[in-house]
């Protein structure tokens, strides 16, 4: 009689733990289900959930990345979680990528930075989960796409920029992002295999900014002061060539420097206006962003998608300014 009595207050007890349990889950689905409706503005749960990964969320030029692939969620059945170090930070972002992967998302949309992001990639591709590069590519991944510049083109973009614009004479100091990045080694190596073929110029020095403006000024100045007879800096990422600029002007050579950089964010667009940047190389994040997106939209709807898209990559002048678009 005892037992039984016993056996009820226990039975009692787990079911009132069960019921509390429920409860606790289906708030938080709800919770969740609202936060998502929030953020896409819907009146219901979109479809699929994609996450986008990039370098630095705190950045003008992946701010547009991520304001193109949040724009498709007007138009598809989609949640875009756009994510990302708030400053570069290799380590945060494979971080992300691995909660991805775990979070069981319906497709993954990554910068692959390094060769690090590789194995989880590929971890992510074998759960069946699809994974495709923006803007630097990881092409011995199982990714099934990448879209973004040619990095390596864009590099020879700027290196036929500035052999015709030095009339192939020049002593050049190059500011590149990251030595560990493919991409800026790409940017690189194209800039190299082009400058390379003049006899009358010279690389004489590379240092890496870390992709920050300031690392970029510091390392411009130490170039120009160990080098003077530098004529020329190269910088390979967003805000080298703002470093560069400022490192010119404080050592009064801003007039006689030739200067060229990447990306046409409105400061750079600023100082090309000016005439203290001479050629910046135009890559189109925005569209980076939504394409990325759609891409993402025919590889879980079983759409066949090519391996490699290569948005468009140019040579931005003074005069272009009033005619480029990203
Ligand atoms: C690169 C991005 C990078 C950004 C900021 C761009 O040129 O394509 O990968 O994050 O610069 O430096």
């Amino acid at each position: 009689m005892r037992s039984s009595k016993l056996m009820n207050i226990i039975l009692i007890f787990c079911f009132i733990i069960a019921v509390s349990f429920s409860i606790y889950f289906y708030i938080q689905s709800k919770g969740f289900q609202s936060k998502i409706m929030d953020a896409t503005s819907k009146e219901t749960v979109p479809t699929y959930h994609f996450v986008l990964i990039g370098e630095e969320m705190d950045h003008d030029y992946w701010r547009l990345v991520g304001e193109g692939a949040k724009d498709m969620e007007e138009k598809y059945d989609v949640f875009v979680e756009y994510e990302g170090p708030r400053r570069s930070n290799p380590e945060e972002q494979l971080k992300l990528l691995d909660i991805a992967m775990k979070s069981k998302v319906d497709g993954i949309i990554v910068q692959a930075l390094n060769d690090e992001f590789l194995p989880v990639i590929n971890q992510a591709v074998e759960q069946d989960i699809p994974v495709i590069t923006i803007d630097t590519d990881a092409p011995d991944s199982k990714r099934s796409a990448y879209i973004g510049t040619d990095n390596y083109e864009a590099g020879k973009l700027a290196g036929k920029a500035l052999v015709e614009d030095t009339a192939g004479k020049a002593t050049i100091g190059v500011i590149t992002g990251s030595f560990d990045n493919a991409h800026h080694q790409l940017r690189v190596e194209g800039f190299r295999d082009i400058v390379e073929q003049e006899p009358g110029i010279e690389i004489v020095s590379i240092e890496e900014s870390n992709i920050t403006r300031v690392i970029a000024e510091e390392k411009a100045h130490n170039m120009l002061s160990d080098y003077p007879d530098i004529t020329a800096l190269y910088g390979t990422s967003a805000l080298d060539g703002i470093g560069m600029v400022a490192a010119a002007e404080s050592l009064g050579l801003e007039e006689s420097l030739y200067m060229i950089g990447f990306d046409t964010l409105p400061a750079n667009m600023a100082l090309l206006e000016q005439e203290k940047m001479d050629v910046l190389i135009g890559q189109k994040p925005y569209e980076m962003g939504y394409r990325s997106v759609e891409l993402m939209l025919d590889l879980v709807n079983n759409k066949k998608v090519q391996d490699v898209y290569h948005t468009n990559a140019s040579v931005v002048r003074k005069e272009d300014i009033g005619d480029f678009d990203d």
